[in-house]
């Protein structure tokens, strides 16, 4: 006989979208597809006013599918029946990863899935600037210039893939990638970030920011690139020492920076320096649909995959 005393205590998992900065709405509807069809309760917070709306939202969520958002240790122990976080995305750096490890919940990423997107973006942004910000005034080529590649991870192995596209000449550097699989790329691969930034004109950052990298592109190595040296930031804005940044645009008029981030010393920057940087409005290296489609459809099924069969790969705490 049908137990209406055991559905009582049944509760259906509550999978929250929680974006300060909204996916295209196309991945939401397969976000949505795929929870519903897991036979799990959908809900969706967008461009929500602040913490206070969040630690709300998240007081009856098991699972929650996040962006650049901050998800605090206030927010975790808000969220009491929270088991999985899964940050749609690469970097993971808005996570308070020991508050989510203390309380056993899961936090993962989606890697790879907007690498794509944030590499279109870099090289994008290197044309822009050696066409002096679309200014009408003659410009120079990527072709021939030497590329670095600082980290050669997801988003800097389609970089080097774009760049050769253009007739780059590329290089890059990172410690924990075997040099044969960076070289099998037909990318030089160099011993040090020193030899790194002495090779090339551009060098593009794909670092993670963590304890070892932030503020660890400093004046030292942004002093050693060749004349007409162009900085290109689409990782993080703590990677770059903003204090070392002042001082190489002050004493190297040939020194350029673009990112996808303003930097905190901007107001130092704009006015006096003009041609010389270009920063997003708002970041927008992942803000692509097929971006979002691919991150937000991976993120929801690691949810069902964990929830179904305890499946962790990609976790991160
Ligand atoms: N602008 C955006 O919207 C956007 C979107 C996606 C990713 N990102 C950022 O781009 C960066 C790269 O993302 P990814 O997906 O390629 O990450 P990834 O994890 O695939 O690659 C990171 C690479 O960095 C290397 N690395 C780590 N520490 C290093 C060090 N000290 N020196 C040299 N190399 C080091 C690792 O070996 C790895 O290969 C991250 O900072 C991520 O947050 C930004």
């Amino acid at each position: 006989m049908f137990n209406f005393l055991t559905l009582k205590f049944v509760k259906m998992k509550k999978v929250l979208v929680l974006t300060a900065k909204p996916f295209a709405p196309v991945a939401v509807e397969k976000i949505k597809k795929i929870v519903n069809e897991a036979g799990y309760e959908f809900s969706l917070l967008e461009k929500y006013a602040g913490q206070p709306e969040l630690i709300e939202a998240v007081s009856d969520a098991d699972a929650l599918i996040i962006r650049s958002d901050k998800v605090t240790r206030e927010v975790l122990e808000a969220g009491v029946n929270l088991k999985i976080v899964v940050r749609a995305g690469a970097g993971y750096d808005n996570i308070d990863l020991d508050a989510a490890t203390e309380k056993g919940i899961v936090v993962m990423n989606t890697p790879g899935q907007n690498s794509n997107a944030v590499a279109e973006l870099a090289m994008s942004m290197m044309v822009y600037m050696a066409r002096n910000l679309f200014d009408g005034a003659p410009g120079t080529e990527l072709r021939g210039k030497k590329l670095g590649i600082h980290a050669y991870g997801n988003v800097g192995k389609h970089v080097g893939a774009i760049a050769k596209g253009f007739g780059m000449e590329i290089y890059a550097f990172d410690p924990f990638i075997p040099k044969e699989t960076i070289e099998k790329d037909g990318v030089k691969c160099v011993d040090s970030a020193e030899e790194l930034y002495s090779t090339c004109q551009y060098v593009s950052l794909h670092l993670p920011a963590n304890e070892k990298t932030k503020k660890s592109i400093n004046y030292q190595l942004l002093s050693m690139m060749p004349a007409c040296a162009t900085l290109v930031n689409t990782a993080r804005k703590e990677v770059v020492c903003e204090e070392t940044l002042l001082k190489i645009f002050s004493v190297r008029s040939d020194f350029k920076y673009i990112s996808d981030f303003a930097p905190d010393c901007i107001g130092e920057i704009i006015g006096k320096y003009e041609g010389r940087y270009f920063f997003s409005p708002k970041k927008m290296g992942a803000q692509t649909s097929e971006a979002n489609i691919n991150a937000g459809i991976a993120a929801a099924n690691q949810i069902v995959s964990y929830f179904e069969k305890g499946d962790t790969t990609f976790q991160v705490n």
